[in-house]
């Protein structure tokens, strides 16, 4: 071959990355990473991790309106407005368990060594809305470890509050998981919302079975 030019592809100027579409981020999780490696703890054992990028969480709110099916669970305890992401999509489910399981699960094994991933019991948006749900009463959740972010700003209260600690998400940015050992030592509550729409991801990591 005496003539390398005919293979050299045409130079085209430099395009800005185009953002993934709705379709792309939901069924493919493009956009979603925050790539932050930047684990932070507020109080013993309430820890902060960057998750999701913003523009993702604003799509995820944007996919559980348009499935529009925020009821509460039958059997659950501690019933709010949820919507899971697996009826959102399955493929979205099983990429954020194992986004969780192999990105996020190995920082928190810096603070808590011990613990084993077995995937999530569930993880689900929840929508606080005056008149319908304005706030959850103090309990705590039956999982291994449980992780919620905010998914929007505008409002005001619905605060995720944990007395037992004296710390709050306040220092969670949208998309930033704040996370905490389920049971026991880690009661939490919804404070009243006062005004505005709050969307919530709400995380259940599974116990281990013996
Ligand atoms: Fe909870």
């Amino acid at each position: 071959m005496g003539d390398d030019t005919a293979q050299t592809p045409a130079q085209t100027p430099a395009q800005p990355a185009a953002q993934p579409d709705d379709l792309q981020q939901i069924l493919g999780y493009q956009g979603a990473i925050d790539e932050r490696d930047d684990v932070r703890a507020i109080s013993d054992d309430v820890l902060i991790v960057p998750f999701w990028t913003p523009s993702f969480c604003t799509t995820v709110i944007r996919a559980a309106e348009a499935v529009g099916a925020f009821e509460p669970q039958p059997d659950d305890p501690v019933p709010g407005h949820e919507v899971s992401l697996a009826l959102i999509s399955p493929r979205l489910f099983e990429a954020v368990e194992i986004d969780l399981g192999v990105r996020i699960w190995p920082q928190l094994q810096q603070v808590w060594p011990y613990i084993d991933y077995h995937g999530l019991r569930d993880v689900f948006v929840i929508k606080y809305a005056m008149g319908q749900q304005e706030h959850l009463r103090l309990h705590h959740d039956v999982a291994q470890v449980s992780a919620s972010a905010k998914l929007n700003e505008g409002y005001e209260g619905a605060v995720l509050d944990f007395p037992r600690q004296g710390v709050t998400n306040q220092p969670a940015a949208v998309g930033e998981l704040i996370v905490w050992p389920s049971l026991v030592t880690h009661p939490h509550q919804a404070t009243p919302l006062r005004s505005g729409v709050k969307y919530g991801l709400t995380i259940w990591f599974e116990l281990p079975s013996f």
